[in-house]
């Protein structure tokens, strides 16, 4: 059972819609897959539809070690989530001096086994949070915005992966770069594309994930691409893409 990271420090890059159309499209292809909420703007709950009200536990809850991840999953379309909720946004201060802060995850991740992919959307930066999602995954994910700027910080997030893999988690991998947002019209947009592959090489994805629209409106009705626009561009991407995955891991 593979536990992926979708990471980048960066903000508004398409980690937390990755996560939601892989997830959805894998369930699609009859994955079994969770999808975990690590982040406190709750991005990932609310794309499913789940609002903070309707919840009692989340993944607050569980990394303060007051519930299991069982007890807080709740089931939207195919998958099964852990939500999150604002409180999480103090948790960082809150289990700043706990021993084994980067292990909170970790722990209760590893009961759990009945899945095909876990997906761990990671907030935007490299605090306790997304620490707590490299020592819990087994590979990562890199979503990549092919614009201006977006190379911008990488090499402070591979430094922190690999000091991650030395010290803490020694089969941590990367194994997918997502290109996303990608306008294959704007030269700018193809010369990024061509710097990433130039980085990366095999990672990078062949499916580049398109600007488009629908992608940017399902969360508002907290459905993911396949429910609400199913014939669209970005539902195709994300199929393609899930599809790939299989195949990379087949092969
Ligand atoms: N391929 C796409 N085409 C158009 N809009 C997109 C696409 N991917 C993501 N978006 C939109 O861009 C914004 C940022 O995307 P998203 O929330 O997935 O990024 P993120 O990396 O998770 O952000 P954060 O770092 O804040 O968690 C959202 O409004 C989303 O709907
Ligand atoms: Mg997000």
């Amino acid at each position: 059972m593979p536990v992926i990271a979708v990471i980048n420090q960066k903000g508004g890059v398409g980690k937390t819609t990755s996560v939601v159309n892989l997830g959805a499209g894998l369930a699609r292809l009859d994955k079994r897959v969770l999808v975990v909420d690590l982040d406190p703007q709750a991005h990932l709950t609310y794309s499913l539809g789940v609002q903070a009200h309707e919840l009692d536990l989340t993944i607050y809850n569980v990394l303060k070690g007051e519930a299991s991840l069982e007890e807080t999953f709740v089931e939207r379309d195919g998958l099964h989530l852990v939500p999150s909720s604002l409180d999480l946004s103090g948790a960082e201060m809150e289990f700043a001096m706990e021993a084994g802060r980067e292990f909170l995850l970790r722990e209760s991740l590893a009961g759990i086994k009945e899945y095909d992919f876990v997906f761990l959307d990671c907030p935007p930066s490299l605090g306790l949070l997304s620490l707590n999602a490299l020592t819990s995954a087994h590979e990562v994910y890199i979503a990549l915005q092919s614009e201006f700027l977006a190379l911008q910080g990488l090499s402070r997030l591979l430094e922190t992966i690999e000091k991650t893999r030395q010290r803490l988690n020694h089969q941590l991998e990367i194994t997918g770069i997502i290109a996303t947002r990608h306008d294959g019209r704007k030269v700018l947009n193809q010369e990024v594309a061509e710097k990433i592959r130039e980085h990366f090489g095999e990672k990078v994805f062949s499916t580049f994930i398109r600007d488009n629209i629908s992608l940017a409106e399902a969360p508002s009705f907290g459905r993911s691409i396949f429910e609400y626009r199913p014939g669209s561009r970005g539902a195709e991407d994300y199929m393609s893409l899930c599809r790939e995955i299989l195949q990379r891991r087949a092969a």
